[in-house]
């Protein structure tokens, strides 16, 4: 079985309008704070790299870098292979993901962070993929909703590659 990634979905100049429509509201919503950006590693780490340069507040960078399982008596369970660097409490934080999907990753992952007191916790995605929710979880902000496909490009991959394309592609496998 070969993997084809020729159908483009998201065009790099789209990707470019998403940031600036993102930070725009950003810089809004945030002016006159100091930001705590936490990227989840692997897939939002060009994600977080664009956005941050688009910021005007003082911002501190952070990483993470978590999964979630489904267990067998519990609906998910988180694990953190990654932990901050900086402790968060008091500070106003958001939390930077490449795609929401079932929503099992972030609704856990908030879970944790708001018991380590922060003043505020929000979440920014680049793309999220509402069809497949298994709970209530709405980020903060959104780029770009998109269709029930499984994508890769700009961070986003499949087992490891495809990471660095500059536009985001659906996966076919042929
Ligand atoms: P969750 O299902 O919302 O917990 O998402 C977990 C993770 O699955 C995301 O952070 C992505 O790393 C990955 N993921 C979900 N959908 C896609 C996709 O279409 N392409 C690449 N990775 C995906
Ligand atoms: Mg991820």
């Amino acid at each position: 079985m070969a993997i084809d990634t020729s159908r483009v979905l998201v065009t790099h100049e789209q990707i470019e309008e998403m940031l600036t429509r993102l930070s725009d509201q950003l810089n809004r919503d945030y002016e006159g704070k100091h930001l705590v950006v936490v990227g989840i590693l692997t897939g939002a780490f060009i994600f977080t790299s664009d956005l941050v340069r688009r910021l005007n507040m003082p911002v501190t960078v952070d990483f993470m870098q978590v999964s979630s399982y489904v267990g067998e008596i519990s609906s998910g369970v988180l694990k953190i292979k990654k932990d901050l660097s900086y402790d968060i409490a008091g500070k106003d934080v958001l939390i930077v993901e490449d795609i929401v999907d079932t929503g099992r990753t972030l609704e856990l992952l908030m879970e944790q962070l708001r018991k380590r007191n922060p003043a505020s916790l929000k979440v920014c995605t680049a793309f999220d993929k509402p069809a497949r929710r298994v709970n209530s979880f709405v980020p903060d902000y959104n780029g770009l909703t998109v269709p029930d496909e499984f994508i890769v490009g700009y961070g986003l991959d499949l087992d490891g590659e495809y990471r660095n394309f500059d536009d985001i592609r659906i996966v076919r496998k042929v």
